[in-house]
């Protein structure tokens, strides 16, 4: 007889089998870590001036801009489906250098939010997108100095009185999207001292450049030219995406989120350890169209690949994930 050996893995088969957890869908059930509730998603919405139907965005395939009607239609749905919040971006017939819609009060995007407030308030957190560039001829998030670049200081006095506008229109969350410096302390003092101390402000705290905000480009008939590197966040860095967590935080953001989502888990894991406030995650326009487009030529199951996604996005650590699938994927569970 040989040698014994003493390892019982040599001798039997494995004593460990970590596939007894995954045997049955009951028992994959009962031990999954990360689940979706509609209660946790957002759905964005968009909102066009001047349209009589409701017109298809091509490069979001199943996202359209809606008429005001369209819009409160839509925002029963997402209801009647649990979900959590709304996020309202407003597509306006006429812009300008400076984004007069933007606070106007009679502006598409603050005609919206009452619309909404009023129909659905109660049951839904409506949410506006506090940004210019929905509404500048040039299609910045900023207003311009001579030299034609993104003038920060000016910007956020054109942000507080939008924050004002979106505030008194009847928007529970302002999204500050636009990645100037100072925007969440400017906006909370200003919001404070209208005696809105309740509206809660979501600071887009990490927003990365991208090429992936292409199709939104389409959705809201952005007029930009060139790109948004001097104020959005650049890929390669990961230690300024704390920094500027850090900083809204102490600015007084409410939530703080980080974007575009699945590229950027990393970012989104780390938030969730250092945040004292909640984290949520944009899943943006291109990561959404990328998954439209691959299942329309039938090359991978929507549902599935959509339902991953944001499975990513929550176990990374995002709490709070925005999704143009929200709806779809809410009606379903
Ligand atoms: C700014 C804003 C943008 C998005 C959300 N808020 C555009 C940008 O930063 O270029 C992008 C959302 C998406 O791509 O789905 N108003």
């Amino acid at each position: 007889a040989g040698p014994v050996p003493e390892d019982p893995a040599i001798v039997s088969f494995p004593v460990h089998r970590p596939r007894r957890l995954r045997r049955s869908p009951a028992v994959r059930r009962l031990v999954a870590q990360t689940r979706l509730h509609p209660a946790d998603l957002v759905l964005p919405v968009f909102v066009r001036e001047g349209i009589a139907e409701p017109v298809p965005i091509s490069s979001m395939p199943g996202v359209v801009q809606h008429t005001l009607d369209s819009l409160v239609a839509e925002a029963e749905r997402a209801v009647a489906a649990g979900l959590g919040g709304l996020m309202v971006f407003g597509v306006p017939e006429a812009k300008d250098g400076r984004g007069s819609g933007a606070d106007d009060p009679g502006g598409i995007l603050n005609v919206a939010l009452t619309r909404l407030a009023e129909a659905v308030g109660d049951r839904i957190v409506v949410m506006a997108d506090l940004c210019l560039d929905e509404f500048t001829d040039h299609g910045h998030c900023g207003v311009l100095d001579h030299s034609g670049a993104v003038d920060n200081d000016a910007t956020l006095e054109r942000y507080a009185a939008m924050a004002l506008a979106q505030a008194a229109a009847g928007a529970e969350v302002l999204g500050l999207s636009g990645m100037m410096d100072g925007q969440v302390g400017h906006v909370r003092a200003t919001l404070d001292a209208a005696g809105f101390t309740d509206t809660l402000i979501l600071a887009y705290a990490a927003k990365y450049t991208s090429g992936l905000y292409g199709p939104f480009r389409e959705a809201v008939k952005s007029s930009l030219v060139g790109d948004r590197a001097t104020y959005q966040q650049d890929p390669t860095n990961a230690t300024e995406a704390i920094r500027e967590i850090e900083l809204d935080v102490a600015e007084g953001a409410d939530i703080i989120m980080v974007k575009p989502g699945q590229p950027h888990l990393d970012i989104i894991a780390a938030a969730a350890e250092i945040s004292p406030v909640p984290v949520a995650a944009y899943q943006i326009s291109g990561e959404y169209s990328q998954i439209v487009a691959a299942a329309d030529n039938g090359w991978i199951d929507r549902e599935r690949v959509a339902t991953e996604s944001l499975i990513h996005l929550r176990r990374a650590g995002a709490q709070i994930i925005l999704s143009y699938f929200a709806l779809e994927l809410a009606e379903r569970w």
